[in-house]
């Protein structure tokens, strides 16, 4: 196996590649949401790329960036796990992001129960906050983003899915490495939902994201991995740094 670095020139040009260091992604992708209005509406990933990025706005907030009046509306949420529950998304939200940001929790949105009536509903909460300017994405490496998994088309909406297999080990460390403990399903905006946000921001590290990353940025867009749909879209700014951006061959 080599290692390779990919001239990786997205297909899209509406798509910018910031490469940087791991240890900058933070910084980089911070200053893209600093230029948010202090009253924007953020869309926000859980799990680990973007938790450089939520220490970076942190440290501003602490240098005088005001972030308090900001509105979040998360990307998803396990089906089964209580706002209370120290692993479901709605916590991270809390905890990481909303209340370091001092942004009060009337401003925040993690979607949450398992009917369509629900996922209606939180369709609707986007719309009625404006739509989100700005939305923060990670990648899963199978290409998902939120939790659209492989199968899952442009039209999608907010709606309840079936996690896969891969995706369900992944996150198993956050359960105490018990895969039996993960959840078997998630509420998650839709592909539609996302590429509906006026800006997006994907951050990835480390080689387990290259090929899905490099798949969604150079190859055909198509549902087999939903990140390729972001090259339909008008604004989408990767900050990833080398091992996301070099595949193994
Ligand atoms: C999280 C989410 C997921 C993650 C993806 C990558 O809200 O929607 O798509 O962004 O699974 O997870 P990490 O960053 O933990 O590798």
């Amino acid at each position: 196996m080599t290692a390779q670095t990919l001239a990786l020139a997205p297909v899209s040009s509406s798509t910018r590649v910031i490469a940087c260091a791991t240890d900058e992604i933070g910084e980089v992708a911070a200053d893209l949401v600093a230029s948010l209005a202090p009253d924007g509406v953020l869309g926000v990933a859980t799990g680990s790329s973007p938790l450089a990025l939520y220490a970076a706005l942190i440290r501003r907030r602490a240098e005088g960036l005001a972030t308090e009046g900001l509105r979040l509306f998360a990307l998803d949420e396990y089906v089964g796990l209580s706002g209370d529950d120290p692993r479901s998304y709605a916590a991270y939200v809390r905890s990481v992001i909303a209340e370091p940001l001092g942004i009060p929790a009337s401003r925040v949105r993690v979607p949450s129960g398992s009917t369509a009536a629900d996922a209606e509903t939180y369709e609707r909460a986007i719309a009625a906050a404006g739509g989100v300017d700005l939305q923060i994405v990670g990648i899963g490496r199978n290409g998902h983003i939120g939790f659209n998994e492989p199968g899952s088309d442009a039209e999608t909406r907010t709606r309840v899915v079936e996690l896969d297999e891969s995706t369900r080990r992944a996150n198993a460390e956050h359960f105490g490495g018990d895969l039996s403990l993960v959840p078997t399903h998630a509420m998650t905006q839709g592909v539609a939902t996302i590429l509906s946000a006026r800006r997006i921001v994907l951050v990835a590290s480390g080689a387990a994201k290259a090929r899905a990353l490099r798949a969604a940025l150079t190859g055909p867009v198509t549902a087999a991995n939903p990140a390729s749909f972001l090259q339909r879209h008008p604004d989408v700014t990767v900050v990833a740094d080398s091992d996301a951006l070099t595949e193994d061959r």
